[in-house]
């Protein structure tokens, strides 16, 4: 059936594809989102009042969402939207505080990457459409997460996770990046559940059950987010705190006490933060990424609590966020680095004024060595910062290194050219003047060539600048970083390696995260088990608290047959959603048809505590390895 239907829909662009104009302006062409049914040429949403009942027993949202419409189109009688398994009760519309008018809607039959597109049939272009509705309780942007798989184990929890095309699982809406728009909620509960959104939480509300919640700041439908469940607040500064459940807060507090600097050192580089309250929110460990910018209140993984403040750049780029992405947001996710290569620079830029050089520059090598790797693998046509258009990807896809640590790169690239001084300028410029707006790579490209490039000629050429953005692979004048910290560890790590000293004689007294991290890194492909026995007497990996080590020690573990690790690795499996740290370890497991009978059976036991996104992560690697392993008895 979905078969089908793509290749009905393949036919029927045909006659429209011809009657295109042969030659669209480049610049349409990058605005235009082919993740999202939505006509924002026709209307937009300019605002959104929700009105939504958590219910944690048939895991659902529901009620209702009003859309407030900006009519572009005069000729225009009809309004798309992006839905994924919504059950629409009824639409109604309604003009001013006049009488509502029941609607003719039409819901699509469902594809698995975009969902169902909503055509809504209005008799005039009405202001308001107000659709009643409820989500699945595998709505593929909400976690319901049992008490049990809550710290507390005594209240439930749920949170939405939007990003990149999943607000449409729990809001009808335009879910592209291009259409910002304000809103207001009421969210009701179970009376002793604390309900937040990314929007004005406050801190002193009291906990009844019913909430509201006003986003005065326009924002992408990427953006919308909401959880709930035994939530307690404390401050940092006054207009920073971290919301937790209660036995995380004060680990947490303490862990986050530098969010304030951070924004500080945020507002001195790049202008003032222009979104109120800075809040964090921790969320159970299957939070399926490291943390999510939503506004007003980043969404954080609990696994960067180890105690030392070593993994806080994450808060750093969550934060930064504020800037690139949240105030200036990539038209569509095809130019994604434009939110998360800039991100990743001003990540570094803060870690740098915070915690000194040296760990800025720790962190650059670390993932650039990721990039590296990643580059392998990736086809070449994705390994450009201004991705091209390619109809019916799923932009997830797009998630990987290049957006992000090449992205950042180019932009230190271009730092070191143009002057420190100078660059700090444009990028503070590039936000002013963009605020609240969303942008292309060709507008950088423009700002760049006016506000840069006129000013000094020499600094850099067209050339080395397309290079960046259009060619696959590094530069090879790319800037490179000397870490020499990270040549202490490597000289440890051959001096070990070649025996010429014992693991617990290695000068690892002053090594953070980091230097661990690039320590494991840097081992060959496997070891003897009885040198992993070794390396695990004297510096306890096993079982280790830090994601960040688990992520590397376990697929080592797994490729140098180290089988007394796997006891803990199950657990940490089962404990851990986030998949950065857990999919390395699912498939180092798969590549042997013993450790993909233990993958699988991990998988069972965790999957009722993973997210719907891990669980589609690991679920592919497994299939993956069924299959090869079919292929290969064959
Ligand atoms: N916005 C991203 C997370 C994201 C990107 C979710 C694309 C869905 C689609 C967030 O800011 C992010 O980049 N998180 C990283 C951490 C960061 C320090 C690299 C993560 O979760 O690993
Ligand atoms: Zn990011």
């Amino acid at each position: 059936m979905r078969r089908l239907s793509l290749i009905l829909a393949l036919l029927l662009s045909q006659p429209a594809l011809a009657q295109a104009p042969a030659q669209a302006p480049a610049e349409d062409d990058r605005r235009s989102d082919e993740h999202s049914y939505a006509q924002p040429d026709k209307v937009r949403i300019a605002n959104l009042g929700l009105d939504l009942a958590v219910d944690f027993a048939d895991r659902q949202l529901e009620g209702h969402a009003t859309l407030g419409l900006e009519w572009v189109d005069e000729a225009a009688r009809e309004l798309v939207l992006d839905t994924r398994d919504l059950a629409i009760e009824r639409i109604e519309g309604r003009n001013g505080s006049r009488k509502w008018r029941e609607l003719e809607f039409a819901l699509a039959e469902e594809d698995e990457r975009f969902g169902s597109k909503l055509t809504i049939t209005l008799p005039r272009q009405y202001e308001q459409v107000r659709i009643h509705y409820a989500t699945s309780p595998d709505a593929s942007g909400l976690q319901w997460l049992a008490p049990s798989m809550t710290s507390g184990g005594r209240t439930p929890f749920m949170f939405s996770q939007s990003q990149a095309i999943h607000a449409r699982s729990w809001v009808p809406l335009q879910d592209t990046p291009s259409v910002r728009f304000t809103y207001t909620a009421r969210i009701r509960t179970p009376a002793d559940v604390m309900a937040l959104m990314s929007a004005d939480n406050d801190p002193q509300a009291e906990r009844d059950g019913d909430y509201t919640f006003t986003m005065p700041q326009a924002i992408p439908s990427y953006l919308m987010a909401i959880a709930a469940g035994d939530l307690v607040f404390k401050p940092i500064s006054e207009r920073a705190g971290v919301w937790a459940e209660p036995q995380v807060i004060d680990r947490a507090v303490k862990e986050f006490e530098d969010t304030e600097r951070m924004i500080q050192v945020t507002e001195s580089l790049y202008g003032p933060y222009r979104w109120g309250r800075y809040d964090l929110l921790i969320l159970p460990p299957s939070f399926p990424f490291g943390g999510m910018e939503n506004p007003r209140l980043s969404f954080i993984t609990p696994t960067v609590i180890v105690g030392d403040k070593s993994l806080v750049s994450l808060i750093a780029h969550e934060l930064a966020h504020s800037w690139s992405g949240n105030l200036v947001t990539n038209a569509t996710w095809k130019d994604m680095w434009l939110n998360e290569g800039f991100t990743s620079y001003v990540e570094n830029r803060i870690v740098e004024e915070l915690f000194g050089k040296a760990r800025a520059d720790m962190e650059y090598t670390i993932s650039r060595n990721g990039l590296r790797e990643e580059l392998k693998e990736v086809p070449e046509a994705q390994q450009v910062l201004m991705l091209p258009a390619r109809a019916g990807s799923d932009p997830e896809e797009a998630l990987g290194a290049v957006a992000y640590d090449k992205g950042a790169w180019f932009l230190q690239f271009l730092e070191q050219r143009f002057g420190r001084e100078n660059f700090d300028a444009f990028l503070r410029a590039w936000f002013d003047q963009h605020a609240f707006q969303s942008a292309t790579s060709e507008q950088f490209l423009a700002f760049l060539e006016s506000e840069l490039m006129v000013k000094q000629p020499e600094a850099v050429t067209r050339e080395e600048v397309m290079a960046w953005m259009t060619a696959p692979g590094i530069p090879e004048f790319a800037p490179r970083i000397d870490s020499p910290r990270f040549a202490a560890v490597d000289a440890a790590r051959a001096s070990w390696l070649e025996s010429r000293e014992a693991a617990r004689d290695l000068p690892t007294a002053e090594w953070t995260t980091q230097e661990w991290v690039y320590f494991l890194e840097g081992m060959p492909e496997s070891l003897e088990p009885a040198q992993m026995v070794e390396l695990d007497q004297a510096f306890r990996f096993t079982g280790t608290s830090n994601g960040e080590l688990a992520q590397r020690w376990y697929p080592l573990s797994e490729r140098s047959q180290y089988f007394e690790a796997r006891p803990a690795m199950s657990l940490f499996l089962r404990k851990i959603g986030r998949r950065k740290l857990i999919m390395p370890t699912y498939e180092a497991l798969v590549a042997s048809e013993e450790g993909l009978a233990f993958a699988t059976q991990v998988y069972e036991m965790s999957k009722a505590g993973y997210h719907p996104i891990t669980r589609g992560s690991v679920e592919s690697v497994l299939a993956k390895a069924r299959d090869a392993a079919d292929a290969g008895t064959q």
